[in-house]
C-alpha cells in the first residue's frame, strides 16, 4: 500500500514512488528511491507538497525482492537517482569526490600505441556503426538496442584500459557533419579515458561509457534548424534545445538493461557545479560523479571540434578554457584530473621543440609528461623532413652537440598548415 504524505513528514529511509508532478521535471531519474540523504529531503521538499511512499510490509517485501533479483531495482519502479543505488559500483558517484590528491593509477599500458591502433580502429568503426543505427531506430521509434551498445562500449573500454592513446587519437579525426553521432562516440572516448585514468574498474567504465555513448540522444526529437543554427539560439529556441535532455531520458527510459548510473550522464551533463546548468538546476557534488565528468568532457569536444557556429579550438587552448570554468562550470578537482588525463601536451598537439624544429605531439607519457613522443614534422629551417622523424623524449634528452632537448612551447592548431591527423602512428586509416 502506498501513502500519500506531506513533504515536511519525509524522513530519511522512506521509499517515495509517486510525486505530486511528473518525475521528467525532477532531478530524480527515475520513479522509486528511498531517501539517503538530507539533500534529497530538501530538493522533495522544494519540488513537491507531498508525495506518495511505500508502507512499512510494502517496503520490506520490496527490498526482499531487491535482494532475490540481485538487480538493486524493484521491478515495476526502476531506480533512481544516482547516489542511492545499491549497485556494484562502488567507485563512482555512490563515493564522496575527492577534493585533492591523485586517483590510484590501475593500469599500466599493456600495448604500445601503434599496436592498439590496429584494433581501435576496428573498435571505432564498429563503434560509429552502433551509434549510427541506434541513432536511426531512436529516430524511428525503436527502442535502444542496449546488448549491441553495451558490446561495442565493452569493446571501447577494453582498448582504452590496454592504452587510451589509440582511441584518443582516432577522435581527432572530425567531420563537420553529422555532429552528433561523432561527438556522442567522442564524449565516450574521452569519458572512458577519463575513468581509466580515476581508476574505475572495468564494470563502472562500460557504465559510464554507454551512458556517455548515448547522452545526447534526445537531439533527434530537436529540429536541426536549432541544432545546426549558426547564430545564437534565441531565448524560446534555447528552450527547445534543453528539451534534449528529458528527450534523452524518455528514449532511454524504455530501454532495457540501461542503469540508472548510465542515465546520470544523460540526465545531468549540462548541470553545471555552480548551479547555472540544466536541465535540472542541480550543483555541487550533488550533481554526481558521472554527471560531472560528462560535462567536462561534453564541454571539451564541443569546443574543439569545428561547428556551424565556431570553428575548433586547439586541445590546448579548450583544457584551458575547461581550467578557467572549474569551481564555476566545473568540478574542480575533476577538472584538474581531466588535464592530467589529456597531458600538459595533449596528442596532436602541434610543438616547437628547442632545437626550432617543430613536431606533432603523438603519444602520451603518463609518467612523465613534459617528455611525450613526438613526430618531428619541420626542420629547424622549417622544411619538411621527409620521412618523418619520430623522437622519444623520454630517451633523447640532448642533441648531438650535447644540448638539452625539449618542448619550448605549443603553437595554435593549424601553424604551418600541419594536420596533426596525418601523423596518427598507423598505416592505414
Ligand atoms: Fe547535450
Amino acid at each position: 500500500m502506498k501513502t500519500k504524505i506531506d513533504v515536511h513528514d519525509l524522513c530519511k529511509g522512506m521509499y517515495v514512488t509517486e510525486l505530486d508532478r511528473p518525475w521528467l521535471g525532477t532531478p530524480f531519474l527515475f520513479q522509486g528511491f528511498e531517501i539517503h540523504t538530507n539533500e534529497e529531503l530538501e530538493q522533495l521538499r522544494q519540488l513537491c507538497q507531498y508525495v506518495y511512499v511505500l508502507s512499512g510490509d510494502e517496503l520490506a517485501r520490496t527490498q526482499a525482492q531487491r535482494s532475490r533479483s540481485g538487480t538493486g531495482a524493484p521491478p515495476t519502479t526502476r531506480t533512481i537517482v544516482a547516489k542511492q543505488l545499491d549497485y556494484a559500483v562502488t567507485e563512482t558517484s555512490s563515493r564522496a569526490i575527492p577534493k585533492s590528491g591523485m586517483p590510484p593509477s590501475l593500469y599500466p599500458d599493456q600495448t604500445p600505441v601503434e599496436e592498439e591502433l590496429q584494433q581501435a580502429v576496428e573498435v571505432e568503426r564498429n563503434a560509429r556503426e552502433t551509434i549510427y543505427s541506434i541513432l536511426d531506430d531512436a529516430r524511428l521509434g525503436r527502442s535502444v538496442d542496449t546488448p549491441r551498445a553495451k558490446k561495442v562500449v565493452g569493446q571501447m573500454t577494453e582498448s582504452i584500459i590496454r592504452n587510451p592513446d589509440a582511441l584518443v587519437w582516432l577522435t581527432h579525426l572530425k567531420k563537420k557533419h553529422e555532429y552528433t553521432a561523432l561527438h556522442s562516440l567522442r564524449v565516450c572516448v574521452l569519458a572512458l579515458a577519463l575513468g581509466r585514468h580515476l581508476g574505475y574498474g572495468p564494470e563502472t567504465l562500460n557504465i559510464l561509457g554507454i551512458g556517455a555513448l548515448l547522452h545526447d540522444i534526445g537531439k533527434l526529437r530537436i529540429p536541426l534548424d536549432i541544432l545546426d543554427k549558426p547564430e545564437a539560439l534565441t531565448r524560446d529556441e534555447f528552450e527547445i534545445m534543453k528539451q534534449h535532455v528529458p528527450n534523452g531520458l524518455k528514449i532511454l527510459e524504455s530501454a532495457e538493461g540501461f542503469s540508472a548510473h548510465a542515465l546520470e550522464v544523460v540526465g545531468r551533463h549540462h548541470e553545471r557545479y555552480n548551479g547555472n546548468g540544466y536541465a535540472f538546476g542541480l550543483s555541487g557534488d550533488t550533481i554526481g560523479e558521472f554527471g560531472l565528468i560528462s560535462a567536462i568532457v561534453d564541454t571539451y569536444d564541443a569546443i574543439t571540434s569545428d561547428r556551424s557556429y565556431h570553428l575548433s579550438l586547439s586541445a590546448a587552448d579548450a583544457l584551458k578554457i575547461i581550467y578557467e570554468g572549474r569551481e564555476k562550470a566545473y568540478h574542480p578537482w575533476l577538472t584538474e584530473q581531466f588535464i592530467q588525463c589529456m597531458g600538459i601536451f595533449p596528442i596532436g598537439s602541434i610543438v616547437e621543440m628547442s632545437t626550432g624544429s617543430i613536431g606533432v605531439v603523438i603519444t602520451a607519457n603518463r609518467t612523465r609528461r613534459l617528455r611525450p613522443r613526438v613526430a618531428l614534422v619541420l626542420s629547424p629551417e622549417k622544411k619538411p623532413y621527409t620521412p618523418v622523424e619520430i623522437v622519444d623524449l623520454m630517451t633523447l634528452t640532448h642533441d648531438t652537440k650535447g644540448k638539452p632537448v625539449e618542448i619550448k612551447t605549443m603553437l595554435p592548431s593549424g601553424t604551418f598548415g600541419i594536420n596533426p591527423t596525418d601523423y596518427i602512428p598507423i598505416q592505414h586509416h
